[in-house]
């Protein structure tokens, strides 16, 4: 706990007006579709649960989960899949939800996973988008936040395993 900063990047107040906008936004978008929104286990689930409760189009929701992360702040740079979705997707307008890009390793996995299975549409949204360490060219169609370098965590976000449940988000010092 105490290698938590104390100044809170994004509070709970922003960080819910924020999500408010971006589900107005995508409500708009995919006026009279139905959409499948799949979320990345586990730092999106709570960025998740909010969007979608603002979302007003009609949703199927499910969960893959990605792992890149052994444990501390650096990728190893390996995507492995450890949980695959469970609805068909052909055919269908999928949002992709996660909680950061960071290198964008992750979700170009995920992206070339679920296009092979043809569906009509396929779109990103995500809470943070941490642009400096990319290594593959890669833009999020709906973007919470836009963040500099630095390990965030809350509102899901976790370093091992830790603080997903605070509901603001805060810059820690890994080091
Ligand atoms: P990428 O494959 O490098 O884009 O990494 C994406 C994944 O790394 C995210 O889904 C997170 O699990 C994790 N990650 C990257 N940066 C952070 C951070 O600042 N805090 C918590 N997790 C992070």
């Amino acid at each position: 706990m105490n290698q938590i900063s104390r100044q809170i990047l994004f509070s709970r107040n922003e960080i819910q007006k924020r999500v408010q906008e971006l589900a107005g936004q995508i409500s708009k978008d995919y006026a009279g579709r139905e959409l499948v929104i799949i979320g990345i286990l586990k730092g999106a689930f709570i960025f998740m649960a909010d969007l979608v409760r603002d979302i007003s189009v009609p949703c199927k929701i499910d969960f893959a989960r990605l792992a890149s992360y052994g444990s501390g702040s650096e990728s190893s740079g390996k995507v492995v899949m450890t949980k695959d979705i469970e609805t068909s997707i052909k055919g269908r307008d999928i949002l992709i939800v996660e909680d950061i890009i960071d290198t964008g390793l992750t979700l170009q996995y995920l992206i070339d996973w679920l296009k092979e299975r043809n569906p009509h549409s396929l779109k990103i949204c995500v809470f943070l988008d941490k642009r400096k360490r990319r290594k593959v060219s890669f833009e999020a169609d709906y973007v919470g936040f836009t963040i500099d370098d630095g390990f965030v965590v809350g509102y899901g976000l976790d370093f091992n395993e830790q603080y997903r449940f605070f509901p603001d988000v805060y810059v820690i010092d890994t080091n």
